[in-house]
């Protein structure tokens, strides 16, 4: 519409521009350019002038109503949008997002590894269980010999809820159910999604994936543990793999190791990936402590067992010399698609 005065054109220009900005249209009503105006005409002189400028700023007034309702409408007459789909379901199908249709998708590369870890331990004699992505204390901390208040619990500093619900920060969470649970012979491996209050960088993510390893029979050792995690490394790796522990400590094993495999990189000749040293850490292991035993029911004068825990994102980049742990959760496709 157009307006004599000029002060009146000039906030009807300014509001309709104003009006495409705003996100809650009504608010244009509200506008202090609008209050402004209508002030503006009680203080002008009873008469024509005064007349003319108060009729035009009602007319402005109500050209504004009429767009806020006309949007109104418009959006009541939309059909409704389809949330569960990744794109709007109305729009027509050549419109639709071409970037990742179901047949360009592919196995992220931690589950493709994952499941050819699985493959092998399958092939020698363990079942997989699936650990879980919230726990409670007691099987986070109490049913792995952890004391309360005890220090050892700091290497394990993760998310926790407003309940005390805790996001797990190692797979050892399902060591206690699987022995309550699992009929001895006991040969477990459990992959499980892992959390860690982290300074990230390049080795480190907030979370990653684990895979816990449990073996409780009569008489075994740590003469079993070292060759069963030689044997599926060799096998991972495709290439003789020498193993080295190292004491360590963990509240659930004793004695506790470090594991390290000879350098896949460089044989042990020394190369930057491994230090120059010819061995690269994966994890922790030992022999499961008595008190974790007799917690998850087991016998420890009749049983020993042993258990390790390593991290996937590890593993696999070590495999393929990937130089960043943060590529795996990037959703980067230069990245992904070169496993696809
Ligand atoms: N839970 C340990 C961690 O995340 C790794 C680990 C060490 C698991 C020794 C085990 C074990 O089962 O025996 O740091």
């Amino acid at each position: 519409m157009e307006y004599k005065n000029p002060n009146v054109a000039k906030v009807a220009k300014l509001l309709a521009k104003k009006f495409g900005e705003l996100e809650d249209k009504r608010a244009i009503l509200r506008a202090p350019e609008l209050g402004a105006l209508y002030e503006r005409i009680k203080t002008l002189p009873a008469g024509k002038a005064r007349a003319e400028f108060g009729k035009e700023v009602n007319q402005l007034k109500q050209e504004l109503e009429l767009l806020v309702e006309s949007r109104k409408s418009k959006v009541e007459s939309l059909a409704p949008i389809d949330v569960t789909a990744p794109f709007d379901v109305n729009v027509k199908p050549e419109d639709r997002p071409k970037l990742l249709t179901a047949d360009n998708g592919s196995c992220h590369p931690l589950m493709a590894e994952l499941e050819k870890i699985l493959d092998i331990f399958a092939g020698m004699g363990f079942t997989a269980v699936q650990s879980r992505e919230l726990d409670d204390d007691y099987h986070m901390f109490g049913s792995l010999n952890f004391p309360k208040d005890h220090p050892a619990r700091d290497e394990y500093d993760t998310f926790v809820t407003d309940e005390g619900l805790i996001a797990p920060a190692h797979t050892s969470i399902m060591q206690n159910r699987v022995f309550k649970s699992m009929k001895i012979p006991i040969r477990a491996v459990i992959p499980g999604r892992v959390f860690r209050n982290e300074d990230l960088d390049a080795r480190h993510e907030h979370t990653f994936y684990q895979l816990e390893g449990v073996y409780v029979d009569e008489d075994i050792n740590a003469g079993h543990l070292v060759a069963t995690i030689r044997a599926w490394l060799s096998s991972y790796y495709e290439r003789d793999i020498k193993i080295k522990i190292q004491p360590f400590y963990f509240p659930f094993t004793e004695p506790s190791f470090e594991f390290a495999a000879s350098c896949i990189f460089c044989d042990q000749k020394g190369c930057n990936i491994c230090s120059h040293t010819g061995w690269i850490e994966l994890g922790g292991c030992g022999m499961i402590h008595p008190n974790v035993l007799r917690e998850g029911g087991i016998d420890p004068t009749k049983y020993t067992g042993f258990a390790w825990g390593f991290g996937i994102d590890r593993l696999v980049m070590l495999k393929y010399n990937i130089e960043d742990v943060r590529h795996f959760h990037s959703g980067n496709l230069k990245f992904l698609r070169q496993f696809a």
